[in-house]
C-alpha cells in the first residue's frame, strides 16, 4: 500500500530521538520497515517502532532528511509505503535483546510481541549518555529484565553494551540473541552468541531506494535487504566480507561505515 498520512502525534523520546505515529491501515509486523516520504525532501526506510493500532516510527536526527522527520508537527503530512521486509521470529521463548542507540526502535515491538506469547525478555540498551537511553521505559513496562550501558557511565555500565553479554549469557538459558545498532556492535554481539552458542538474530540497515528488491541499492553479498532483510540470522551475515565493514552510498559505491 502506499499512501498519504498527516502524522497523528509526536512524542520526544530523547535529545535526538522523536517518534511519529501515524493511522495506516496495512497490518505490519515487528521487523518491518516502511518507507517514509517528507514532501520537498527525500524519502527514507524507517523501522515501525509501533506495529499495533496506530503505527509509528521512531527516528534519529543524522543527516538532513532525518533531522527534517523530526521537526515534523501533528498535522503535518508524510507519504508511506510498505510494510516491507521479514520479521523476527516470534517463536523463542527466552530472549536477549541487545539494542545500540536508535536499534531499540525495531527491537521494542518484537520484544513486546513476543512477551505477548509468553516469552522471557532480557534486554541489554546501550547508549552514548543516560539522556539517548531509547525506550528504557518501554522494555521495563512490558516486564522485561533491562540491563543498561552508556559509554559515558551516565548511567549503568561505563562503556560499551557489549561488555555486558557474557554475564547476561552465562547466567541465563537463552534461545535466541536478537540484535540491532551500529554493524561493529553487531559483530561483536554475534561473536558473544558463537561463543555461548545462542542463535543470534540481526536487524541490519543499507541505504535504499525501491524498497521492493528491484534497484539494488540495498545489496550486501547475495541478499536485498529490503526482501531478503532486514532481520538475519548471524551466520548470513558474518560470512560476508562487507558486513562490519563497508556499506553502499546513495551513488551505489562502497564506502566504510
Ligand atoms: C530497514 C531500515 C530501517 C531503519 N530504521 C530506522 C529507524 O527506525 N530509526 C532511524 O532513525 N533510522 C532508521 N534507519 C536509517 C534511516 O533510513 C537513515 O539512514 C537515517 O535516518 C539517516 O538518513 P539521513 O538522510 O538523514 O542522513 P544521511 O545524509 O544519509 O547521513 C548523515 C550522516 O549520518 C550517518 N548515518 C546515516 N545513517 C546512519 C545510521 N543508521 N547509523 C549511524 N550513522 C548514520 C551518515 O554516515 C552521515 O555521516 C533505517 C534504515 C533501514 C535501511
Ligand atoms: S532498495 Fe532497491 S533493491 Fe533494496
Amino acid at each position: 500500500m502506499r499512501t498519504v498520512c498527516p502524522v497523528r502525534s509526536t512524542e520526544t523520546e530523547t535529545p535526538s530521538t522523536i517518534t511519529l505515529r501515524f493511522d495506516y491501515p496495512p497490518v505490519a509486523r515487528p521487523g518491518q520497515f516502511v518507507m517514509i516520504w517528507i514532501p520537498g525532501d527525500d524519502e527514507l526506510p524507517m523501522s515501525l517502532s509501533y506495529t499495533e493500532g496506530s503505527k509509528g516510527v521512531t527516528v534519529k536526527a543524522m543527516g538532513d532528511t532525518s533531522r527534517h522527520v523530526t521537526q515534523l508537527r501533528t498535522g503535518d503530512v508524510v507519504g508511506i509505503r510498505g510494510p516491507y521486509g521479514n520479521t523476527f521470529d516470534l517463536g523463542a521463548r527466552n530472549i536477549l535483546v541487545v539494542a545500540g542507540g536508535s536499534g531499540a526502535a525495531v527491537l521494542a515491538p518484537a520484544a513486546e510481541a513476543a512477551h505477548a506469547l509468553g516469552a522471557r525478555v532480557t534486554v541489554a540498551l546501550g547508549a552514548t549518555t543516560s539522556s539517548e537511553l531509547l525506550f528504557r521505559e518501554r522494555f521495563l513496562a512490558m516486564g522485561a529484565d533491562v540491563h543498561v550501558a552508556t559509554d559515558d557511565g551516565s548511567v549503568g555500565h561505563r562503556g560499551f553494551v557489549t561488555a555486558l553479554l557474557d554475564r547476561l549469557l552465562t547466567s541465563n538459558a537463552f534461545d535466541a540473541v536478537w540484535t540491532c545498532g551500529p554493524e561493529v556492535m553487531m559483530v561483536k554481539v554475534i561473536a558473544a552468541g558463537e561463543r555461548h552458542k545462542i542463535p543470534t538474530f540481526c536487524a541490519i540497515e543499507r541505504h535504499m531506494k525501491c524498497g521492493l528488491g528491484l534497484c539494488d541499492a540495498c545489496s550486501i553479498g547475495p541478499y536485498h535487504v529490503c526482501v531478503d532483510g532486514p532481520v538475519f540470522p548471524a551466520h548470513r551475515l558474518i560470512v560476508l566480507p562487507e558486513f562490519g565493514h563497508l556499506k553502499r552510498d546513495p551513488s551505489g559505491r562502497l564506502v566504510s561505515h
